[in-house]
């Protein structure tokens, strides 16, 4: 069995058994309850109903159902070609969970290849194990360089820097290590006393869910905010800089995020506080010109509609709710990557250069 080593863990793993638990995203902070999945379309379902969520959770999860799919398999004795053509169907199934976030498809392209590679049913499971080991390694180790980064630039441009404001959940819960803007946050905190402001992010709420429940483990102060408060306190001064995460970055800076994060992004940029993303450089996608390109999930009016099954729209009201925006590269001040902090701008200049 494995888990991250942080305080708090959104998955374990046994590979033996061949089976994954993801804590149940849904149900915090009333509830801590496990949701099992142990082939492709049990983790499609986890991620498409948000079980588990956050770009860099959904891609190693996308991993993780195709070794599950795999294991499954081979208790069936199935031939190496019977098994890759199944493999295959798991990974388009898995890719059309979630559609925003690039981690998905980048993981999942990083699978497909691995199915090309096995000469045996038995190498294949072991390289596909390999792989969803890799992209969880990856995720956990990206958070911590990035951590290291955003938190030394946030105090060279800001060495007063006392409040800071975040958007969603992009922590632990969210990754496999201390998490994205979160995991800044956490570095932040280490160094000095800091206030976190946490919009609470209608309508899945994960900011007044997640977010707060994250911090309170760690005694990190902040305080819960109605989403459309941040831009008041930016207003009054109470903001020194403003961390967000990413789901995909086109090629020109502009940056898809959860809904809520542009207007953050005008508010900021009309009070002159650094607005920073913070993204494993897997999260850019060098094949979108622009944001304009970048598909935007949109999720059920139920998710408007009703808060924890309590409707609070009159019946018969119908709902919108696309569940992320795009923020434009000239409001975002910095990108910050595990392979440094970018203007937007830099990305496309260095295109070919910074590819992995
Ligand atoms: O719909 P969600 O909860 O998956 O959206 C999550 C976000 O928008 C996060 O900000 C983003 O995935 C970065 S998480 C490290």
């Amino acid at each position: 069995m494995s888990s991250s080593s942080f305080s708090v863990t959104p998955l374990r793993v046994d590979w033996e058994k061949g089976k994954v638990w993801y804590i149940d995203q849904r149900r915090i902070p009333f509830e801590e309850v496990w949701v099992e999945t142990h082939d492709a379309e049990t983790t499609y379902r986890a991620i498409k109903d948000m079980v588990l969520r956050g770009a860099p959770l959904i891609g190693v999860a996308g991993a993780l159902g195709v070794y599950l799919q795999a294991k499954r398999l081979m208790e069936r004795s199935v031939s190496l070609e019977e098994m890759r053509n199944n493999l295959s169907s798991s990974v388009e199934l898995l890719k059309k969970a979630r559609p925003t976030a690039v981690n998905l498809t980048w993981a999942l392209s990083q699978v497909r290849e691995v199915l090309e590679g096995a000469h045996t049913s038995e190498e294949l499971l072991r390289l596909l194990r390999e792989k969803a080991q890799e992209i969880i390694n990856y995720e956990r180790d990206v958070c911590v360089r990035m951590a290291e980064i955003g938190s030394e630039l946030l105090l060279r441009i800001k060495p007063d820097l006392k409040r800071v404001s975040t958007h969603c959940n992009t922590g632990a819960l969210a990754t496999t290590g201390p998490g994205t803007a979160l995991g800044v946050i956490r570095w932040l905190a280490k160094k000095r006393d800091i206030l976190v402001w946490v919009d609470e992010t209608r309508p899945y709420l994960q900011g007044a869910r997640l977010t707060s429940w994250e911090l309170l483990k760690e005694g990190i102060e902040h305080k819960v905010i109605a989403d459309s408060v941040a831009p008041y306190l930016m207003s009054k001064g109470l903001v020194d800089a403003v961390l967000v995460g990413a789901d995909r970055i086109a090629r020109n800076g502009d940056t898809a995020n959860k809904i809520g994060t542009y207007s953050l992004a005008v508010a900021a940029h009309r009070h002159g506080i650094p607005f920073i993303v913070v993204a494993p450089f897997s999260s850019i996608d060098f094949s979108l010109r622009s944001g304009e390109d970048i598909p935007i999930e949109e999720r059920s009016e139920d998710e408007v509609h009703y808060v924890r099954g309590v409707r609070i729209t009159p019946e018969g009201a119908k709902a919108y709710n696309p569940a992320f925006d795009v923020t434009p590269a000239e409001l975002i001040t910095y990108i910050v990557t595990e392979r440094g902090a970018f203007k937007p701008k830099e990305l496309e200049a260095h295109a070919t250069s910074l590819k992995r």
